[in-house]
């Protein structure tokens, strides 16, 4: 693989990564990944198709069942530091090659994105030695133990929102457990994970344990999916191909982890600290141009303080710096393609012809060269929104919020849990009983109060409802890649009697 390049230079190329080899698509195709900030093409993949995820899937079958069966968990503990150890020395090329793929902001990839990589990485290099069966207290003269064993080849599926990011979050749980690995990056995204290839083979891995087939959903996606070959498959992305996905998986009863879409309620109370709200609800939905799962999209404010609150928001959200995302001063770049900037756009037609009145944004700013051709978005507030509103019920994955009025807890509650997702939820309070008191009403896998869009490798995070389920991320992630044997051993040297002797 060719090392750091800029982005501005001529397009990189990267084939798969098979059993440790660099190879081409079997049928020779390839695809390109443009830079969302100008259109210009970034890179050339390889194409993976059906037959180069058989191909994988061999590789890792045979990995697991050799070199690294015998690989010890401290070895492997290791192999993930030192991985972990090569990210971090490349923070500074790696994070530019994110925002040219993906559009996020330099600041966002150098300080958010590659060192959230680094961490998860390292927290589960530390788990590699602490996965452990136990004894059970069983009666009679019989001792039973339990063993903790990976779950086998493990087919993981990635969106383009966090690329690299969630690259870590699937595979260091994955290896951490001692797993082989088929990785599909998404289509619009695929050159971290490629980069990502190349370290993983510096860091010592044996060949085969983590292979690399960037292509498209409907062809190398569902092939991976599907596959009789594979134990276990790892998916985040929209909810409907998580049905896709659960649909095929449930031929070969192969395990299914999901971590599908949301609609976060994000709630301002009457005694919330006002500016700290308002920061709060910009981190909710500008960060990543709003293409967040967790994104606190419906935006629920108490009557009281809704004028006072809307008058900050809007001059805030307009002073946010669109552009250029490689320029370290920018807030928010580029969408990441022009059918997610159409789907935005589609949205804003819809809010106005629900009734929702546009506070703020609503259409593309105005930039200048290159970046004309970019897939940029203004920060959008709809103003007037009822939670029954499809642009309050569906997810628009775009810096998109819809202000939502509430009458009392109660009625608060109702409306917050009343949506199909449940990944996440925010509240601003000075009252500590009510936000424990909301904590445990929603329905949702993580509830952020006075704060918003907190992640630590050691905390889990996943959905309720229909945004999934499987936590990833802590030590509820290596639940979805162990598996449990239980082992019963005689100690009584007799003959078992049931039978008479
Ligand atoms: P998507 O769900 O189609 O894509 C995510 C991943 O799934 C990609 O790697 C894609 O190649 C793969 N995929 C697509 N179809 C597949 C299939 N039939 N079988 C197996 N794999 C398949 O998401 P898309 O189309 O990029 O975005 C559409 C919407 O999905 C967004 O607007 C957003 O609402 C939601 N989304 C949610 C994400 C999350 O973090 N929960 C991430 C990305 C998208
Ligand atoms: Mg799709």
């Amino acid at each position: 693989m060719s090392s750091a390049k800029s982005a501005s230079e001529t397009p990189r190329s990267y084939k798969l990564f098979i059993d440790g080899k660099w190879v081409d698509a079997e049928s020779g195709k390839t695809f390109t990944t443009p830079n969302p900030a100008t259109g210009a093409t970034l890179a050339e993949v390889a194409e993976g198709d059906k037959a180069d995820i058989d191909k994988a899937v061999v590789a890792a079958r045979t990995a697991l069942e050799g070199k690294w069966s015998k690989v010890s968990a401290r070895d492997r503990g290791r192999m993930m530091y030192k991985l972990a150890q090569l990210i971090e020395a490349r923070i500074g090329d790696l994070a530019a090659l994110e925002t040219a793929d993906n559009g996020k902001p330099i600041k966002e990839t150098t300080y958010v994105d590659l060192p959230q990589v680094v961490e998860n990485f390292e927290y589960f290099a530390g788990w590699a030695t602490k996965i452990e069966g136990e004894t059970i207290p069983v009666p009679g003269q019989m001792f039973n133990y339990t063993l903790r064993e990976p779950v086998g080849v493990c087919g993981q599926i990635i969106p383009w929102n966090f690329p690299l990011l969630m690259a870590a979050w699937k595979l260091a749980p994955a290896l951490a457990a001692g797993n082989t690995v088929v990785l599909k990056p998404a289509e619009q995204t695929p050159v971290g994970a490629m980069e990502l290839g190349s370290l993983i083979q510096e860091a010592g891995f044996p060949d085969g344990v983590v292979n690399i087939v960037p292509g498209y959903g409907e062809t190398a996606g569902a092939a991976l999916a599907s596959h009789p070959g594979i134990d276990k498959v790892a998916f985040t992305g929209s909810t409907e191909v998580g049905k896709l996905i659960a649909r095929a998986a449930s031929d070969n009863l192969t395990k299914v982890s999901l971590e599908l879409g949301g609609k976060a309620p994000n709630i301002v109370f009457a005694d919330a600290d006002i500016e700290q709200a308002v920061s709060g609800a910009m981190m909710g939905i500008f960060f990543n141009q709003g293409q967040v799962c967790c994104a606190g999209s419906r935006l629920f404010l108490d009557a009281s303080v809704k004028d006072e609150f809307l008058d900050r928001f809007k001059e805030r959200a307009g002073r946010v710096k669109v552009g250029d995302p490689m320029d370290a001063s920018t807030q928010m770049g580029p969408q990441v393609s022009e059918e997610q900037l159409n789907r935005i756009k589609g949205y804003v037609d819809i809010a106005r012809g629900e009734g929702a009145s546009v506070l703020a944004g609503g259409c593309p700013p105005q930039l200048e060269g290159d970046f004309q051709k970019g897939f940029f978005f203004q920060p959008t507030i709809f103003g007037e929104v009822k939670n029954s509103m499809r642009v309050a019920q569906e997810e628009i994955f775009g810096p998109v919020v819809s202000i939502i009025s509430f009458d009392g807890e109660e009625d608060l509650i109702k409306q917050a849990n009343e949506v199909v997702y449940g990944l996440s939820a925010g509240i601003w309070t000075k009252d500590i009983t009510r936000a424990h008191r909301f904590a445990r009403a929603i329905k949702a896998g993580t509830v952020w109060i006075n704060t918003y869009n907190m992640f630590n490798a050691a905390s889990p995070f996943g959905g309720y409802k229909q945004s999934g389920y499987g936590r990833e991320m802590g030590k509820h992630a290596l639940e979805m890649y162990t598996q449990v044997k239980s082992v019963w051993v005689d100690l009584s040297g007799k003959p078992i009697g049931w039978y008479g002797n």
